[in-house]
């Protein structure tokens, strides 16, 4: 997928879409009026309300909420995982809802790094297997995958461990190895769903400053949820999801 100039943008964003007053530009992300809800046992649970978002090209964002505030949710729906009941999702112009799902896994792979809060290696692989497997899902095997992981792996100073399964790395090793997977595809956006939630203080401080490096140095977008207002404050803006909706206002929720 491209990553284009910047052209200018219309004036029709809410407060969540407007990103930084000075520089105006067409969003790379952009979620329009979506609304999202879960049925269980008759009864409907709206969690995202006509809810709007702008990210932009190389841009790192943080969201925070509240726990089942909906932000999981929101990354599902950004990445295809799943649909909105309505409104409008676009990446890089391309309109993601209209995607088949087979489509839409194709795209997740090629354009999606994902960081989860409790690392999701597969546990079978080693550490560079599992880095590997999502240059393999994109056609690139061999010599060239393991090259390209290795390196990934060195970038964030764990190449020592490339041989070791994920039960035997502590847990902010199994958060870098997921960060090299996320990254090493080259993807246009990495969603980070609490990657710090997990490791102590000192190891998330480590891991989420490898996290911000990687991305700079990538190019990448970052979207990164969190319920930490230090962690969010390290993003280039910082957004609040509430009541079904994106603000800009950081709620009392956050520490
Ligand atoms: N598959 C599902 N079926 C039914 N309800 C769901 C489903 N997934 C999420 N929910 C509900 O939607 C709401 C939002 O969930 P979500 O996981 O997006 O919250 P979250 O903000 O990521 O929370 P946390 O901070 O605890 O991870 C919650 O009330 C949750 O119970
Ligand atoms: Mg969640």
């Amino acid at each position: 997928m491209s990553k284009p100039d910047k052209p200018p943008a219309t004036s029709d964003q809410s407060p969540a879409d407007s990103q930084d007053s000075g520089s105006s530009v067409t969003p790379f992300i952009k979620l329009d009026c979506v609304t999202h809800s879960y049925t269980e046992s008759d009864s409907v649970h709206t969690v995202l309300k006509k809810t709007s978002l702008s990210i932009h090209h190389s841009e790192k964002v943080a969201l925070l909420g509240r726990s089942g505030s909906g932000k999981s949710t929101l990354l599902n729906l950004i990445s295809g995982i799943d649909l909105p009941d309505n409104g409008r999702i676009h990446f890089d112009g391309m309109d993601i809802v209209s995607l088949d799902e087979t489509a839409r896994t194709i795209f997740r792979r090629q354009h999606i790094g994902f960081i989860y809060q409790f690392f999701n290696l597969v546990p079978s692989l080693t550490a560079l297997e599992n880095v590997a497997l999502a240059l393999e899902l994109n056609g690139i095997t061999g010599k060239l995958a393991r090259e390209r992981s290795l390196s990934m792996l060195e970038r964030l100073g764990i190449a020592d461990r490339a041989q070791q399964f994920p039960t035997r790395l502590s847990g902010g090793e199994q958060q870098r190895v997921a960060i090299a997977r996320a990254l090493v595809h080259s993807p246009a956006v990495v969603l980070a769903d609490e990657p710090t939630g997990n490791l102590d203080a000192k190891s998330g401080s480590e891991v989420l400053n490898l996290l911000n490096d990687t991305v700079v140095d990538s190019g990448c977008a970052l979207l990164l949820v969190t319920h930490s207002l230090t962690v969010a404050q390290t993003a280039d803006r910082v957004l609040t999801l509430e009541e079904g909706t994106i603000s800009e206002q950081v709620g009392d929720f956050a520490w």
